[in-house]
């Protein structure tokens, strides 16, 4: 059988497995290719926001539909998604300061740098599931490696997930004047309120509730001296994102995309709100960007490529780079040792020391 024809037969399998709302896999719109390489069979499911979950029963069906038609390889199936925006929606205000009308938040903040930090930069996107927190773990790793002592806030208090990314285990202690001691994970000052929180506990900041918890985290954490913090944002443009605004002077944000047009539309909304607060936009990360096959090391666009490139042309931001979609730095990920821990030289890696790089640049020239 061709691979072509192997592919069809595979395809033809997912017809039977059921998508939630009705339907066949198979003809769902956020099926990417099928990709087929001598020892597996890959392929994504991009679904709305919220609906991980939901999809999780497909992926084993897929994953089983899939394996019945090619026992003898490995079946990699990634589901990319996202939470909702976490408040506000896009262009909806909320946050204290909304009265002074887009454009001039910036003149009624009273924005102070937060001692021993020398830059911060927030790492955003529109969309939810984009890989904002994997580039914000994973760029902080590649800025150590470049030589700067750097720090991660998780500021996604809905949802943080730094912990987890960086194996932090245990509460924080506090040193004296009630300061935080930051958590350290991978040779990186970590803060998130995550650890803080019960198993499962769900979080419902309310908006002056979740901007006081962000202060607190930032400004009551005894960083020591960083050359830089990376801030690791909630998606969307919420209350979280406009408070981190006000509050502190930010050096500029990365905002990162996925491929497709609808993420990108999302990302344009996110890189609207830092340019009505006023804050630098760094540059455009196209994550999941193309899936190389770990064993012919072959190249594929599964979800189109290159769109994130283009809008960056179009808004005359910088294009900072690509990152592959690659299981690899999905299970590192998971599995608190990222993928700059582990592989620090390899291709992955090297595609955020490149970033890293870009941002270094950046730095120096400020
Ligand atoms: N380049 C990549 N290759 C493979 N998997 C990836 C890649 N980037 C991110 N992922 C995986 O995609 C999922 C979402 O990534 P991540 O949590 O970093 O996104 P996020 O934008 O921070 O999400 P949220 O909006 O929920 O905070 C994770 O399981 C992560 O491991
Ligand atoms: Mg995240």
């Amino acid at each position: 059988m061709s691979d072509s024809e192997k592919v069809a037969s595979v395809r033809a399998a997912l017809k039977n497995v059921t998508v939630p709302g009705g339907g066949s896999l198979a003809d769902y719109s956020g099926l990417s290719d099928i990709i087929i390489t001598p020892s597996a069979i890959a392929f994504a499911i991009s679904v709305e926001p919220g609906m991980e979950g939901a999809f999780g029963p497909v992926q084993a069906a897929a994953t089983e539909a899939a394996k019945s038609c090619e026992p003898d390889k490995k079946i990699l199936i990634s589901i990319t998604s996202g939470r909702a925006p976490s408040s506000a929606a896009p262009g909806a205000q909320g946050g204290p300061g909304a009265n002074s009308g887009p454009g001039n938040q910036q003149s009624a903040m009273q924005t102070s740098p937060v001692k021993g930090i020398k830059k911060i930069i927030a790492v955003a996107s529109g969309k939810g599931g984009v890989g904002k927190s994997t580039c914000s773990v994973n760029l902080a790793l590649a800025l150590q490696s470049l030589g700067m002592k750097v720090g991660v806030l998780d500021a996604d208090l809905y949802g943080p997930s730094i912990p987890k990314l960086l194996g932090l285990d245990g509460k924080p202690a506090f040193r004296d004047e009630k300061m935080f001691k930051p958590f350290e994970g991978h040779g990186l000052k970590a803060m998130s309120i995550g650890p803080m929180l019960e198993p499962d506990q769900a979080v419902v900041w309310r908006g002056p509730m979740a901007s006081s918890a962000l202060r607190q985290l930032l400004r009551e954490t005894d960083w020591g001296e960083l050359d830089v913090l990376v801030i690791d944002l909630p998606p969307g443009t919420g209350d979280i994102q406009i408070s981190l605004c006000q509050q502190v002077e930010l050096f500029g944000a990365v905002i990162v995309s996925t491929p497709q047009d609808l993420a990108l539309i999302d990302a344009k909304k996110a890189m609207d709100m830092f340019v009505r607060m006023k804050i630098p936009l760094l540059g455009l990360i196209e994550n999941m960007s193309y899936f190389i096959a770990p064993d012919t090391g072959n190249r594929y666009d599964i979800f189109g490529h290159g769109g994130a490139k283009d809008t960056a042309s179009e808004l005359k931001i910088p294009f900072l780079g690509e990152i592959p979609l690659h299981m690899k730095i999905r299970e590192l990920s998971d599995a608190g040792t990222p993928i700059l821990t582990i592989e620090p030289t390899g291709e992955q890696a090297q595609a955020f020391t490149d970033i890293a790089e870009k941002l270094m640049d950046g730095f120096e020239q400020a």
